[in-house]
């Protein structure tokens, strides 16, 4: 018999959608450490785990960069940590120093030459073409689903949705709203607001029904299909911070073309976790961070995706091109050293490039995408339904589940990327957290209650998702007798009473 544990008492009832339990491990009876080092044993890209740097139990512990110290006196535990935060920051590919340390011998030894010099044991090309390299666009591209020139490897992913808002936004008297999501996270948002100082009453947000933490693809087209005769533009992330929930980006954007409305995409958690086709899809224009699951190291340069369509330059007069804030590296490089003050822009995404890049910077996202460039999205995406579909059973099984936690994150796995959002009982956080710490396990919290766990495909393993469960549950029990001594588990029945669920109404 198929061994599902769903605690009736408190969810109310949950259908479990067909494509989840398609990618989902369905164990005949509780799952055990040897499953999950079965599964890691017949994964096809386990060997990419020693491509990345996963820092030790005691690493986390250090007070000192270098050498050894006190914690590894203390005797804390030279094994790998569990890491499953690579939503927020992903780890350090190998390969990053060594990238690195070429550039610096090249910056040491060639001085200005490095822009142009190509050194015969170099791993990146001259600074000069470093993100512009014909062969670096194409592996960006690979991952987004994109021509080569429809991406741009530049500045940071909040300078990019500005830099294209004052392309795309364009309001007139009838179409000047814009509809966003209402729980995206704040940057996005400050820089929408920030945009022709557009009145908070002429931005539309898209929250989820009372009582509900996603948002369905027909209340996102109904929300359109309302202010439609006077939207200008839809800004939506691909994937949402907080719940991980994936949108359907194909239909969104086609719904939205439908009423004549640009739709763009903030792909920050979505680039790198998930398939995407921008291309294909049609949609207008994209940006995204690189240190999520691109791994590219904190704050490292960013991307931007524009449509083939809009990218192109007919005409070297002004109006030949979409308007934009342009500076000297965006403007076509035969003319870039001319001093003719005329900008012309370079075709394609290109042509928004403001500012000759950060070359350390973009060597980290060179050394990253020569990881990628070893595997494939869609053999990434195969083994992240896995990793992430044993998650969600491991947490499903567990007695907890229902009474001590909650999965917000949709179950049907074609509308989540690696990320399960989790949500506790109230209060339970801090000491969660706390203990999770103590043991290891890093992953990202969001007050007031809620555990974000993301099990990356490029560097996790199953014994990753195994560990992370049995620390979590012991963890949630310690923290409820913590907070409710007298509760135990009947928290959810009150004098022989269901009461809805408390991850439900929240
Ligand atoms: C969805 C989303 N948008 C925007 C940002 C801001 O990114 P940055 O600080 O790189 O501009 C983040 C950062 O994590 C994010 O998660």
């Amino acid at each position: 018999m198929k061994y599902y544990f769903t605690n009736l008492l408190c969810s109310p009832p949950q259908e479990d959608p067909i494509p989840s339990s398609r990618y989902s491990m369905a164990f005949d009876r509780k799952s055990t450490q040897q499953d999950a080092e079965g599964q890691d044993a017949e994964d096809p890209l386990r060997h990419l785990r020693d491509e990345f740097r996963i820092p030790t139990r005691a690493d986390l512990k250090k007070k000192k960069i270098s050498g050894s110290d006190s914690s590894e006196q203390a005797g804390e535990p030279a094994e790998p940590c569990t890491y499953l935060c690579g939503n927020s920051l992903g780890l350090q590919p190998k390969r990053a120093s060594q990238y690195v340390s070429r550039y610096l011998e090249t910056w040491a030894t060639q001085g200005v030459f490095g822009h142009f010099k190509r050194m015969e044991d170099a791993l990146t090309p001259p600074w000069l073409d470093l993100v512009n390299d014909e062969a670096t666009k194409k592996q960006m591209g690979d991952i987004v689903g994109a021509l080569p020139e429809e991406v741009a490897i530049m500045q940071t992913l909040t300078a990019n949705i500005h830099l294209l808002m004052a392309s795309f936004y364009r309001p007139t008297t009838d179409k000047y709203k814009i509809i966003i999501e209402g729980k995206a996270l704040l940057s996005g948002h400050y820089a929408i607001l920030s945009h022709h100082n557009i009145a908070p009453e002429n931005t539309i947000t898209i929250t989820p029904p009372s009582g509900a933490h996603t948002l369905s693809t027909s209340h996102i087209l109904s929300t359109i299909d309302e202010h439609a005769s006077s939207t200008a533009l839809i800004l939506l992330p691909g994937i949402q911070f907080y719940t991980g929930q994936f949108f359907d980006i194909q239909k969104i954007t086609a719904h939205a073309h439908s009423h004549g409305i640009t739709c763009g995409w903030d792909l920050a958690h979505a680039v790198g976790n998930v398939p995407l086709q921008l291309h294909a899809w049609d949609v207008d224009f994209a940006a995204w961070c690189s240190y999520k699951y691109l791994n590219s190291g904190p704050g490292a340069i960013a991307g931007l995706f524009v449509h083939e369509k809009h990218g192109k330059v007919t005409s070297a007069d002004a109006g030949g091109y979409l308007p934009r804030l342009s500076g000297w590296w965006g403007s076509d490089v035969g003319s870039r050293f001319k001093m003719e003050n005329r900008f012309v822009p370079i075709p394609g995404a290109a042509g928004w490039q403001l500012s000759n890049p950060s070359a350390i910077d973009a060597t980290t996202v060179l050394a990253s995408l020569s990881v990628f460039g070893m595997t494939s999205m869609e053999e990434l995406r195969r083994k992240s339904l896995k990793l992430t579909g044993y998650l969600e059973e491991l947490l499903k099984q567990a007695d907890g589940m229902g009474t001590l936690y909650d999965i917000i994150t949709p179950r049907n796995s074609e509308e989540r990327g690696a990320q399960l959002s989790v949500l506790l009982k109230p209060g339970l956080l801090e000491t969660v957290m706390e203990i999770l710490e103590e043991e290891g396990v890093v992953l990202d919290e969001r007050k007031p209650d809620v555990i974000r766990v993301a099990p990356a495909p490029l560097y996790n393993t199953f014994c990753d998702v195994w560990r992370f469960n049995e620390v979590f549950q012991k963890a949630a029990r310690t923290a409820n007798d913590k907070r409710n001594p007298q509760e135990g588990n009947s928290l959810m029945v009150q004098g022989g009473q269901e009461k809805p669920g408390w991850g439900q109404v929240m």
